[in-house]
């Protein structure tokens, strides 16, 4: 039998893809645990509905996802604007704003949202929250090119304060590598009361960062399955 929080990723992505796949779409998936159930649904709505839709993946394990529920294919150079991107999230503060990428795929993921109409948000209860970092104690990534980690960690701690910690993979000695060949930094015990807005923006100048994991004025909705069994949304 499932867990709660299983229960609760499953009925957010339902309804989720219920509410916002229409035959004909383009869609983003996005990649973590809750995107699964996601699929799942789309893969019966398929067979039993008829629907069509064409997928564009966030990663390696959306991509597997994809190919698994034997869903169409496509990519952004052949469609270039998809109708709707359904992606999980790591938090989800009280304007919408996100923290993503504890899977590490921060880059594709933001990429693939930019490239759509609505990016529609599917999490569990315990993503929600008022402020970033209330919930989610493992910091933002923020995918940096391997040759400055060194260099951007220290900028970070100095100019904005907390801990940026290189991301180790548990199976090999050394680093987490992305699925574009970069490695992750996690910022932790960052202050609360900022403008990520700006913070963001003037990461995003740093060269050496490729992407970080705060998903600012993105999201349109996100919906988040209750430890009950119901469903409660934003926005
Ligand atoms: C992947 O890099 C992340 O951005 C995921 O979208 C996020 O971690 C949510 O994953 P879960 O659905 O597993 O919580």
């Amino acid at each position: 039998t499932m867990s709660s929080l299983q229960e609760a990723k499953k009925i957010a992505a339902h309804q989720a893809v219920d509410n916002h796949v229409h035959s004909g779409d383009l869609v983003g998936i996005g990649s973590g645990s809750t995107v699964i159930f996601a699929v799942e649904r789309l893969a019966q709505r398929v067979k039993n509905e008829n629907l069509k839709v064409q997928c564009v993946p966030t990663s390696f394990q959306a991509r597997q996802l994809v190919i698994k529920h034997q869903l169409p294919l496509t990519d952004l150079n052949i469609s270039p604007t998809l109708d709707v991107c359904i992606d999980g999230a790591d938090e989800v503060d009280s304007n919408l704003n996100l923290i993503k990428g504890g899977g590490g795929c921060l880059l594709q993921e933001k990429i693939v949202a930019s490239c759509s109409k609505k990016l529609i948000i599917i999490a569990d209860y315990t993503k929600n929250s008022q402020k970033l970092g209330d919930q989610y104690k493992k910091g933002i990534p923020i995918e940096v090119s391997p040759m400055v980690y060194g260099p951007i960690q220290q900028k970070i701690e100095k100019l904005y304060g907390g801990n940026v910690e290189m991301r180790m993979a548990v199976m090999k000695a050394g680093p987490v590598v992305t699925d574009n060949g970069n490695f992750i930094l996690d910022w932790k015990n960052f202050n609360q009361d900022v403008d990520w807005k700006k913070i963001n923006t003037e990461l995003l100048l740093m060269p050496g960062i490729v992407e970080t994991g705060l998903f600012i004025e993105m999201a349109s909705k996100a919906y988040f399955g209750m430890p009950d069994g119901s469903l409660k949304h934003k926005k």
